[in-house]
């Protein structure tokens, strides 16, 4: 760039010659108004106002010309820079204008057009249920452990000191598979798990067994011929019944919250000596003033599950040395358990498989 220069004649120098600045301003305009998207506005915008555009060049020059030609000069680009600011700033606005309408168009969402979208369905209660039993005992250092749905007869029934004049092995509970003689049957509680464990693993066995189970009841509001249990059964040297009303108190709370706890009523299982049936106290009412209440009716407990210390009988025939260990068992219907923690009134909605149902627990897939 050239310097201070009195001899100067502002119309000599090229750049600030009027038809020159009028032809850098035409052109910009032009190029503005033929910009047809944002990109293309930037890129006239650095090339006709940016630092190396003509009319920025022109301007830079009038500082080299006698203070007497300034001001025109001056004049001259200045209107030229001010329109064609004045026409980026509004072709801008156009093009903003333009792109926000393409974009409402572009995005509209049709709420009212029919989906074909499959839900993606959603994890069962049981499951999720299961899982969560399985959890608290695994906290406790338990271990999970599973067995057929389609089991020996003997597991069943024998190995738990169920003889053969038992009543739960006539036909009226018992699902037999065919060929009857086969001594087959589904599983009408997980209890046989806990042959099965003892009859593979050696002492100390803490194990909880969640699990379907099958009888032939009627299907209505509180039975399914299809139901789930969970069945446990620890055996250590030294255990006894203390142990397992702690452990029994401690799934309750785990489960329904602190302060439902249990109590036991005496009972008989023949694969516990001494057993008992475990109470919870009632959820709803907590036991105050259950005389109005519909879901213990007056009673401040509600029925869970059987429980008791393993009959020698059964660790014997398991081949457990009777002499050396005690256990304790128990077991609880899995869905009768959901339906007290969730407030489900009828069993069946737990097998039916409306996914608006399974969905309402917060399990979504
Ligand atoms: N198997 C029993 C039933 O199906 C439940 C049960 C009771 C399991 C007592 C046990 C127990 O382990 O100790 O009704």
């Amino acid at each position: 760039m050239s310097g201070p220069n009195s001899d100067y004649d502002p119309v000599e120098v090229t750049p600030l010659k009027p038809e020159e600045v009028d032809r850098a301003r035409a052109a910009a305009l032009a190029a503005i108004e033929a910009a047809t998207d944002a990109e293309a506005l930037k890129r006239v915008r650095i090339e006709h106002a940016g630092d190396r555009s003509p009319l920025a060049l022109a301007n830079r020059e009038i500082g080299a010309l006698p203070p007497q030609a300034r001001k025109d000069a001056g004049q001259r680009i200045g209107q030229a820079r001010g329109a064609v600011t004045q026409a980026l700033a509004q072709r801008q606005r156009v093009l903003d204008a333009e792109q926000e309408e393409r974009m409402l168009v572009e995005e509209t969402v049709d709420v009212t057009l029919p989906t074909d979208r499959v839900p993606p369905g959603a994890r069962h209660p049981v499951t999720t249920g299961s899982e969560l039993i399985a959890d608290i005992f695994v906290a406790m250092g338990w271990e999970v452990a599973e067995g057929p749905v389609i089991e020996a007869e003997w597991l069943n029934f024998d190995a738990l000191n169920l003889g053969p004049d038992h009543p739960a092995r006539t036909m009226q509970d018992t699902f037999w598979t065919d060929p009857q003689d086969h001594g087959t049957v589904l599983r009408t509680h997980t209890s046989p798990v806990q042959a099965r464990t003892m009859l593979t693993r050696t002492p100390p066995i803490y194990v909880i067994c969640p699990g379907r189970v099958f009888r032939t009841d009627e299907y209505d509001a509180t039975h399914s011929p299809v139901f789930h249990q969970v069945e446990g059964l620890a055996i250590d040297e030294g255990i006894s019944m203390a142990h397992l009303k702690g452990t029994l108190d401690h799934f309750a709370t785990a489960m329904f919250g602190a302060g439902i706890t249990t109590r036991f009523r005496p009972s008989f299982f023949p694969f516990t000596e001494p057993s008992a049936e475990v109470d919870l106290v009632c959820f709803v009412c907590r036991g105050v003033d259950p005389e109005d209440c519909r879901t213990c009716r007056g009673e401040g407990w509600i029925e869970w599950g059987g429980c008791g210390v393993v009959n020698p009988r059964v660790l014997r025939a398991c081949g457990v040395d009777a002499e050396r260990y005690s256990g304790f068992a128990f077991g609880m219907g899995i869905d009768r358990t959901l339906m007290f923690r969730h407030g489900i009134e009828d069993l069946r909605a737990l097998f039916e498989g409306d996914v608006r149902f399974t969905t309402a627990f917060g399990s979504d897939l």
